[in-house]
């Protein structure tokens, strides 16, 4: 199997690029921090504090998170219900960045992470898939992208949704989710030292899609 590992932080056009180069490939898709964002709703609606683990930990044992996919697209499933919209609320990405730093968490969410690259060739991105998820992924990207332009992706995509939600308010929580991110003791984010990393600032959706299908077909060779 093929695992193309892409890392990096929230708004650097992580999900929408892997989809695209995905389908390019032929390659399943799996988002993964729609699964720190399920236990984070999971935590939310139990009534828990998603920072604390004397709080979450009790909740993983009756807990179960699923991916499946239809059509192609990702959908994960708490306790056998859909969530797939209801975890895109800037609350669920507070309490997902909360839960993601609780070992127990993580520990959690490994296996099924690593048992979807086993059976598929995959496209899987998130924070520390190149790190420690799929430390042997046969491509490793870290996308970044400027704080101030992630925001405004973030803004604009929240808009589109309906969301009301001030520009200032995004970057104020990018930054957040991002020292939190990067400061956690478990799987921090940061670059796998064999990734490319790529900045995807000044870059169109098709420039940066193209730039990584060049790198993984380079890399695949
Ligand atoms: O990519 P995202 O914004 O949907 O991720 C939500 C949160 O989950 C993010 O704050 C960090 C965390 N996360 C993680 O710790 N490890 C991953 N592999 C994916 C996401």
């Amino acid at each position: 199997m093929t695992a193309v590992a892409i890392d990096g932080p929230a708004g650097a056009g992580k999900s929408t690029i892997a989809r695209a180069v995905a389908k390019e490939l032929g390659f399943l898709y799996v988002d993964t921090g729609a699964l720190y964002r399920a236990i984070g709703l999971y935590a939310l609606r139990r009534g828990a504090d998603p920072k604390k683990e004397e709080e979450v930990s009790p909740l993983l044992a009756g807990l179960s998170v699923r991916l499946c996919f239809v059509n192609g697209e990702q959908r994960v499933l708490v306790n056998g219900e859909d969530v797939s919209e209801q975890i895109r609320t800037p609350q669920v990405s507070m309490a997902a960045s909360g839960v993601s730093a609780l070992p127990g968490v993580r520990a959690f969410l490994f296996e099924l992470q690593k048992s979807m690259a086993k059976d598929n060739n995959v496209v899987m991105d998130g924070r520390d898939i190149g790190t420690v998820v799929l430390p042997d992924a046969q491509v490793k990207i870290f996308l970044t992208a400027t704080p101030e332009e992630r925001a405004k992706r973030r803004h604009r995509e929240l808009l589109e949704k309906g969301e009301t939600v001030s520009y200032g308010a995004v970057l104020e929580d990018l930054k957040k989710r991002d020292y939190d991110d990067s400061h956690r003791a478990v799987a921090p984010l940061k670059p796998a030292t064999d990734a490319a990393v790529v900045n995807t600032t000044t870059l169109s959706l098709e420039e940066s899609v193209k730039l990584l299908l060049g790198i993984v077909r380079g890399k695949l060779k």
